[in-house]
């Protein structure tokens, strides 16, 4: 089949290289003309290293080919962003994808969004770009197939997954599960369009409930002095127990948007739903509080170091990152911050975790990379002002960490707590 995929980045690149990988022919279309340069080039800095081998193959050997303007195909894959604005979905990127897919579309082909969007979005945008396009009465197939990978393990889980894959009529919705069936290993579910959309949104709002569970849990423990990251492992050997990890909030471009499509779409039915957003949106505000409460306010002098500036363990993507709200909050209170991540480099980080942490009044986990269990307190407590370590994922071993002279204070801990070490690694390695 000749596809087009539309939006080149965490989803939509792989995408494109595998279907290229897999016998069809692919053209990739990005609206980032600095991206679409870069992928011609081959530079592909920024995508997982999976990601980049079978790019740069299937580029290289022009099965696909990176183009200026969506160009015409059998099936469009459209992988654009749906952010929110002011807690609202924004489905603008769709739409403009819409309306370049629509300007080319003939009878039969196939319009497929990957995109998260709220149900009831796809056919109501594909209708109003084909319309828009003097095109209302075509006969296109419309599907919906919502991406499910984790980031991190990105080329696997694309190829292994199971996939959800709603349609218009059956007849869409079997001409889709066939597209997918060609480059896919995991197991087709199919169903109708609404049924598609809902079902990804309603996986991540399951993740944020359960989170927020964790985070109220974590807060509860420290008011009565039981170690939360114990107590889960134990609530968690119930075969019909899963409670998630507390943490300083959730980040990335899917988990704290997806609940708020629903928010947005019925805030009556959804009292649960916001009640988790609004626990799980508080807590860079909570270990905020924390460090004042260790260290002191922020008087312009005091600095902390942020471990960690992504939105979660060993990714580079700081979207909806809780670290760098935490950065930000801290800067809001008079705190001067540094913040070192060996994978996500941002503008102004440190270059390394000496740099990062001189001078400093406390060290802050803001995300559990396994790089940073490499870290030796013993190095650092010479280059701190002070030695505090504030751990939001009970990480790092309290021992080791004492022993180096630290106070520390890790999320959910009980603060007088006394089980054995030995219990509470068994505990947070769970
Ligand atoms: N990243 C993930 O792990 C993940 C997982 C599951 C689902 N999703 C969903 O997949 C979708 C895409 O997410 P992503 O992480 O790949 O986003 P991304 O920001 O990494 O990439 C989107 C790309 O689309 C391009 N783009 C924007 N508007 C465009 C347009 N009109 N035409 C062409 N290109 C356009 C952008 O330049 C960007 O390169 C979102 O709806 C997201 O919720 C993402």
């Amino acid at each position: 089949m000749k596809i087009c995929v539309i939006g080149l980045g965490y989803v939509g690149l792989p995408t494109a290289a595998l279907a290229a990988g897999s016998g069809h022919t692919v053209s990739g279309y990005d609206s980032n003309a600095q991206l679409r340069e870069a992928l011609r080039a081959v530079r592909t800095n920024g995508y997982e290293k999976d990601v980049r081998e079978v790019v740069a193959s299937a580029i290289r050997e022009e099965r696909l080919v990176i183009c200026d303007r969506v160009e015409p195909a059998d099936a469009y894959i459209i992988c654009v962003p749906t952010p929110t604005i002011s807690g609202r979905p924004d489905m603008r990127h769709v739409e403009s994808a819409l309306s370049a897919v629509a300007a080319v579309v003939s009878a039969e082909e196939l319009i497929v969004v990957e995109s998260t969007v709220p149900p009831g979005t796809t056919e109501r945008v594909v209708r109003q770009a084909l319309r828009a396009a003097g095109k209302g009465f075509l006969n296109v197939r419309i599907a919906h197939a919502p991406e499910r990978i984790l980031p991190g393990d990105i080329m696997r889980e694309l190829r292994e997954n199971d996939r959800i894959v709603g349609g218009r009529t059956p007849e869409d919705a079997a001409g889709a599960r066939d597209l997918y069936a060609s480059f896919v290993s995991g197991r087709i579910h199919v169903t109708d369009l609404r049924t598609a959309e809902f079902v990804k949104v309603i996986e991540n709002t399951y993740r944020d409930v359960n989170i927020a569970l964790a985070n109220e849990l974590a807060l509860f423990c420290e008011e009565i002095d039981i170690d939360v990251w114990h107590a889960i492992s134990l609530a968690n050997n119930h075969p019909r127990v899963n409670i998630l990890r507390p943490g300083p909030g959730v980040g990335g471009h899917c988990i704290p948007i997806d609940p708020r499509f629903l928010a947005d779409q019925n805030p009556f039915a959804t009292e649960l739903i916001q009640a988790s957003r609004r626990v799980n949106e508080r807590m860079p505000n909570l270990i905020v509080r924390r460090v004042v409460s260790l260290i002191g306010e922020g008087d312009g002098e005091r600095k902390v170091t942020i471990l960690g500036a992504s939105y979660k363990a060993n990714v580079d993507d700081v979207r909806e990152s809780p670290a760098r709200r935490i950065g930000d909050l801290l800067e809001e209170r008079g705190f001067r911050t540094s913040v070192y991540d060996p994978l996500a480099r941002l503008p102004g980080a440190a270059q390394s975790l000496q740099e990062a942490a001189e001078g400093s009044d406390a060290i802050l986990l803001a995300v559990n990379h396994d790089a940073f269990r490499e870290i030796d307190p013993m190095g650092l407590a010479p280059i701190v002002r002070s030695r505090v370590l504030i751990d939001c994922h009970n990480f790092f071993s309290e021992q080791a960490w004492s022993a180096a002279g630290f106070r520390v204070y890790a999320l959910g801990r009980g603060s007088h707590f006394t089980l054995p070490q030995a219990f509470r690694q068994q505990s947070s390695s769970a």
